[in-house]
């Protein structure tokens, strides 16, 4: 069985966030909040907004903004022993991905201090057949995610990535019980938006809807968003970072493609170029949004490959025809192009020119990163990107020796085939 799942209610629109709030006084008559955010965000301003409505309102808060970028269980381990004394019955996540994640790790550990963690981070293929019951959300609390950044889309996502700081491994969460209840989508909290995070998180929603398409779980509701949502970021994500402060339009489209995207990915799930962007993060400390902007193009081609060494598991049909299916998103953009073959180079050429409007380097080489280190370390990087949980939904299913290849051809900016 398929399914669509998102957060109960998602509000959009600039300036939404004042109203939407009054429904948790007036509607689900919430007493108690707590705010999760970031150390920059609490203090240049952004909880001000809602602190305000909410003493309006006559709901209580407390606030925690001790989260930082990659945010460690030590950090969800603090905020949610305040949560047990707090005891809020609303728990308000505002920030870019790091902050929201965060809070929803805290949200798990104040609902279930009992359940073991370990169990919960364990490996999966597909949530929806998944055999560790995850414990049920929403007991305690209800949440509330207000993205600051277009976006990562961990709003209405069922993901949660938490660092353990002592070992440094990474633990992605995934499970329809992490979805926010509701998603605030104000581009009010996008306009300040430096240059570096409106490319990093508008590139991240590229790759969202390029892989939610091209996943062996795509149907045709992801689809349907994530093109108008690529549509919206290729003509509105320029013009966000040329002009973001004065441009509340480019502000509002981005702030909503990115949603969409991660409605998208929400239910198709993510694929290699996920995989290998989350190593290339975690062992060169690459943006998430950059990591995934430089695998980008070789991923395209790995995926079109019409004779792949190995399928994806779980397909839905006997082939994926991936080839066809960036050919239909290179429709979808007017890019033109003669054949399938030609569109796929439509699309690549697409996406090279947003990349280079948004001052995004061509190659990892380009990032700074030693060759020799580089190298020396490339099989690591390789086996773990193998292993990365993303893996099991991309159609053409990669050998450690491709995912190889691939970071080898975006170190240099050469392509060879894989
Ligand atoms: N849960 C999911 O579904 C999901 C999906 C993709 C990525 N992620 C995670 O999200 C994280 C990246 O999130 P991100 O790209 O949003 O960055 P981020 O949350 O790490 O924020 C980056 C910096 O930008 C600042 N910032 C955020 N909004 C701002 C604004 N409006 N104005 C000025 N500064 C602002 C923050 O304070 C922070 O210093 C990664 O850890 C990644 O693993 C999660
Ligand atoms: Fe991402």
């Amino acid at each position: 069985m398929l399914w669509f799942r998102t957060p109960q209610k998602v509000y959009m629109k600039k300036g939404s966030l004042p109203v939407a709030l009054e429904e948790l006084k007036n509607y689900y008559n919430k007493k108690k909040a707590f705010i999760v955010t970031d150390t920059f965000l609490f203090e240049n301003g952004f909880t001000k907004p809602i602190t305000e409505k909410l003493d309006e309102l006559g709901i209580i808060h407390q606030t925690f903004s001790n989260v930082a970028p990659d945010p460690t269980l030590a950090c969800a381990k603090e905020g949610a022993t305040q949560m047990n004394e707090f005891k809020p019955d609303v728990i308000i996540a505002l920030g870019g991905g790091s902050a929201m994640d965060a809070a929803k790790i805290m949200w798990v550990l104040y609902e279930h201090p009992e359940a073991d963690f370990l169990d919960m981070a364990m490996r999966f293929c597909d949530i929806r057949k998944r055999i560790y019951e995850f414990p049920k959300m929403g007991e305690k609390a209800y949440f509330v995610a207000i993205p600051t950044s277009a976006g990562t889309g961990s709003e209405v996502t069922p993901f949660a990535v938490i660092t353990d700081e002592q070992t440094g491994v990474k633990y992605p969460l995934a499970d329809y019980e992490l979805l926010p209840n509701m998603a605030i989508v104000d581009a009010d909290m996008h306009m300040s938006a430096p240059k570096g995070l409106t490319s990093a998180s508008g590139i991240d929603a590229v790759s969202h809807n390029l892989e939610a398409i091209a996943s062996i779980m795509a149907t045709d509701y992801t689809d349907g968003i994530a093109l108008q949502s690529l549509k919206m970021i290729f003509e509105y994500l320029p013009k966000a970072y040329d002009n973001g402060p004065n441009d509340p339009e480019a502000r509002e489209k981005m702030a909503n493609a990115a949603t969409m995207a991660g409605m998208a990915f929400a239910n198709a799930f993510l694929g290699v170029c996920h995989s290998m962007a989350h190593k290339l993060g975690a062992f060169y400390h690459i943006p998430h949004g950059v990591a995934n902007a430089l695998m980008l193009d070789e991923v395209l081609l790995f995926n079109a490959s019409e004779v792949p060494t190995k399928m994806g598991t779980f397909s839905q049909y006997d082939h994926p025809h991936t080839l066809a299916r960036y050919a239909m998103v290179a429709d979808y953009l007017g890019l033109g192009g003669k054949d399938d073959e030609a569109k796929l180079k439509n699309l690549i050429k697409a996406i090279d020119e947003l990349k280079e409007k948004i001052g995004i380097k061509k190659t990892i080489a380009d990032y700074g990163i030693d060759e020799k280190e580089f190298l020396e370390r490339l099989d690591e990087m390789a086996e773990q990107a193998f292993d990365d949980q993303c893996t099991g939904a991309n159609p053409r299913y990669p050998l450690s020796s491709e995912i190889k290849q691939m970071y080898l051809n975006a170190y240099y900016g050469k392509h060879e085939e894989v």
